[in-house]
């Protein structure tokens, strides 16, 4: 079961590249991270050219990001219209907060999209602290897939909570706990304009949380390309769709979590995150656009 996974798209000349990567790939479906045409009233733009490089049956899933949440730089309802759900027994909210098993008979993967961090047009962000509604439903899709044996849990949002780039944990410290407590095997993000892979990170022993901008190599379960599933989690930031780049901090408090990053001033690329996930192995890599040259792998083994 391959999938591919990018956020911060636009509608220039780099989201086109990137567009062309997805499709040379051809996986079974696309997670767009969120902050698609940047601008209100592009929506069709954007959707005829996801349509136009990667076909109108293509399942090309949206989770909304900041530019589009709260309607003032585009309409996460619109795009939903324009580019609808395609995968499925999806439930939940679609663009907003909404899980899919895939395949839907015999699921390899369970993917759980969710919106924390961000403001909507009711003004604020969606509640997802502790024990919230939202709280309980995202913890509850992760159980009950472990429960009914499905071999990957991937969860995807726009923010991220760790970044070597400009933003700080807009996902929530807790929130962010909770996953790796669950030891969810992959979270991915947009948001800041850079790629960076985490190394696999996890509770227990000495480490009881990771705290935003404080580093713990208490919290590091595993530091190579080769990882163990059950251990902790990784971390993935591909903001780089198809916009500009943003700048990463190499002297960042969280470097030490990190163990592969990319912006403007580092090997900067545009492109994509490319997975392939069987029962026993979730194998991810970056392929860059055409012209860029950064790449990163690692892989992820069943117990
Ligand atoms: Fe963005």
């Amino acid at each position: 079961m391959r999938f591919t996974a990018q956020g911060d798209v636009g509608v220039g000349p780099g989201a086109k590249k990137v567009l062309d990567v997805i499709a040379g790939l051809n996986p079974r479906l696309n997670l767009a991270l969120g902050d698609f045409g940047y601008k209100a009233g592009l929506e069709k733009e954007f959707c005829g050219m996801v349509t136009g490089k990667l076909g109108g049956d293509f399942p090309y899933q949206l989770i909304t990001g900041n530019h589009e949440s709260n309607g003032e730089d585009g309409d996460i309802e619109k795009y939903v219209r324009c580019l609808p759900n395609k995968l499925p027994g999806l439930e939940g909210t679609y663009g907003t907060q909404w899980r899919a098993d895939v395949p839907e008979q015999n699921p390899v993967v369970r993917f759980i999209l969710v919106s924390p961090g961000i403001d909507f047009k009711n003004g604020g962000p969606l509640d997802y602290s502790r024990g919230s509604e939202r709280w309980r439903w995202t913890a509850e899709a992760i159980d009950q897939a472990r429960a009914q044996g499905i071999p990957w849990t991937v969860v995807g949002m726009h923010v991220p909570c760790f970044s070597l780039g400009e933003k700080s944990c807009q996902a929530g410290k807790d929130f962010t706990n909770m996953l790796i407590e669950k030891k969810v095997d992959l979270v991915l993000s947009g948001h800041d304009h850079v790629y960076q892979r985490s190394h696999q990170v996890g509770l227990g022993g000495r480490c009881s949380e990771l705290v935003p901008a404080n580093f713990s190599a208490l919290c590091l379960t595993d530091t190579d390309g080769n990882l163990l599933q059950g251990s902790g989690t990784v971390f993935v930031t591909v903001g780089v769709g198809g916009v500009g780049l943003y700048n990463v901090e190499n002297n960042d408090p969280e470097v030490g979590y990190f163990s592969a990053w990319s912006g403007k001033n580092r090997t900067p690329a545009l492109g994509t995150l490319d997975v392939t996930a069987t029962a026993s192995e979730l194998a991810a890599r970056f392929v860059p656009a055409e012209g860029y040259s950064f790449t990163d792998s690692f892989i992820i083994q069943r117990k």
